[in-house]
């Protein structure tokens, strides 16, 4: 059993959780710069964690202090990236999933020319990737839609977004296609009905005339029109690129035979696999369709969108994979939150500290399970553990917890490959640490890098090398066959 050779291995980051510098060289405020650390908040309570509302924008608005607002100083990438990347070379990286910050080309979204500033850093890096022999996989939009976009026209559920969108893609196409081959559209496209505003900047109090919900379906519909521009636009601008989806893979499991159970988890899961249905079959599934219609939440149409969809579907798929769920009609059984979802707890699985369940079997289902239905090239663009870490004192980092999440869910991915799933890469999340998406903290740390800075900002910034680091370069070095 072995990895195919030139497997990518790598590791993924965002822009808004790593670069800080959010007010530097004339990068616009993002969804991403008002969302607050809460150092009392459950976090295992992701709505109170990552839910918004005007007052709470527009406080934030009005702060520039970054204390409270972490993802404003990331891990100050913007001024780190050459130590940064060296890291990840000297990992053996293959390929370095980052995202491009809207808000740094287009600081409204509404501007008719790009910062130059802005093109300026983006153009560095990859430079410096190639130079390092690292590729890119660059994800377009990664939960930090510029906030103007936001306030003015509530985020995605405008269909004003879809062009404005695609001229900032135009932009990053022509920039910087000699550089990246492999783009992703939207960063976990489904979960816009979990988190609308850091996904698609919907502020629910806007949901004036529909409900809620169907401001997010509405929104997905958007995304899922300019996503099919955006590939269109790629194949003629780009034509040795390729285009990927991205989802978060929620596989649920029945929490017991009863039919009931089973019956209930079908609809989860066909409910998670919606996002990928329409852009891998280009055209909403029948099913999932006809519950929209019922619940009286199904997207406005028109006319040309659904050939447009049809016409431009994706290359491959990706997805981000962190745990598994059960599912149960039982109103009374035992919950437990996973990445931005609550669903019932499994009793044969472990979970962190802050709940996610951990199932490396789950991956070998998850990718035996898209690639049976998809038959596209698939690639993990997220799995990790998000812990807590000791430095000890002579400064090492001894994080076994970490190499042992990877190795068993590695040990599943080399299976799916044997059963013959095809699989194009894997990037763990996150090679360093970084600012967490859901809880805007620094302590849940996932990397094989270690970054000193606390809750608070406070911190050298310094970057160390944890075990994990010396383990996943001797993964990389040998492609998967020593694991040991
Ligand atoms: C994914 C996101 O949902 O999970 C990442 O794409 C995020 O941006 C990752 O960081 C882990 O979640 P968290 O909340 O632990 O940062």
């Amino acid at each position: 059993m072995s990895f195919p050779n030139g497997f990518l291995w790598g590791g993924a980051v965002a822009a808004n959780q790593v670069e800080g510098a959010w007010d530097v060289d004339g990068r616009g405020m993002s969804v991403a710069d008002v969302a607050q650390y809460r150092p009392d908040a459950d976090v295992k309570d992701y709505k109170a964690t990552t839910g918004v509302s005007m007052e709470n924008i527009n406080r934030a608005i009005a702060e520039k202090d970054t204390t409270y607002y972490p993802k404003r100083r990331g891990i100050d990438f913007y001024h780190r990236y050459k130590e940064d990347l060296a890291l990840f070379a000297e990992m053996g990286f293959k390929v370095l999933r980052l995202s491009i910050a809207w808000s740094r080309i287009f600081p409204t979204g509404e501007e008719d020319e790009p910062n130059e500033k802005g093109l300026a850093f983006y153009r560095d890096v990859f430079e410096e990737m190639k130079q390092l022999h690292i590729q890119p996989i660059v994800t377009l939009s990664h939960y930090e839609m510029p906030l103007a976009l936001a306030l003015k026209y509530n985020g995605w559920t405008d269909r004003r977004l879809i062009d404005l969108f695609v001229k900032f893609c135009t932009v990053c196409f022509e920039h910087f296609g000699e550089y990246v081959k492999l783009w992703l559209n939207f960063n976990e496209i489904d979960s816009i009905i979990r988190h609308p505003f850091i996904t698609a900047g919907i502020i629910p109090e806007l949901c004036e005339e529909r409900d809620d919900l169907a401001c997010c379906y509405q929104a997905a519909h958007h995304q899922f029109v300019a996503g099919a521009k955006v590939t269109k636009l790629m194949r003629e601008m780009i034509p040795d690129a390729k285009m990927g989806l991205m989802l978060t893979k929620l596989t649920t499991y029945p929490n017991t035979c009863a039919p009931g159970d089973v019956a209930a988890t079908q609809k989860k899961n066909l409910e998670n696999l919606f996002y990928a249905d329409v852009q891998v079959f280009g055209e909403y599934p029948r099913l999932v369709l006809k519950d929209l219609e019922h619940r009286g939440i199904a997207p406005i149409m028109e006319e040309g969108d659904l050939a447009l969809i049809r016409e431009n579907t994706v290359d491959f798929v990706s997805f981000s994979y962190y745990m598994t769920m059960t599912e149960s009609v039982d109103p009374n059984a035992e919950r437990t939150p996973g990445n931005t979802v609550l669903g019932v707890k499994n009793p044969y699985l472990p979970s962190s500290e802050w709940g996610w369940q951990i199932d490396p079997v789950g991956l070998r289902v998850s990718l035996i399970e898209l690639y049976d239905r998809y038959k596209k090239p698939l690639f993990i663009v997220e799995n990790g553990l998000g812990m807590r870490d000791t430095v000890e004192e002579d400064g090492s980092i001894h994080d076994n917890y970490r190499i042992d999440y990877f190795r068993k869910h590695f040990k599943e991915m080399e299976a799916a490959v044997d059963e013959g799933v095809e699989l194009m890469g894997y990037t763990s999340w996150a090679p360093i640490d970084l600012i967490s998406a859901g809880t805007n903290q620094m302590s849940k740390r996932y990397g094989f890098i270690y970054v000193d800075q606390d809750d608070l900002g406070n911190g050298t910034l310094d970057r160390t090398k944890k075990d994990s680091f010396y383990w996943y370069q001797k993964v990389i070095a040998t492609n998967g066959r020593d694991m040991g």
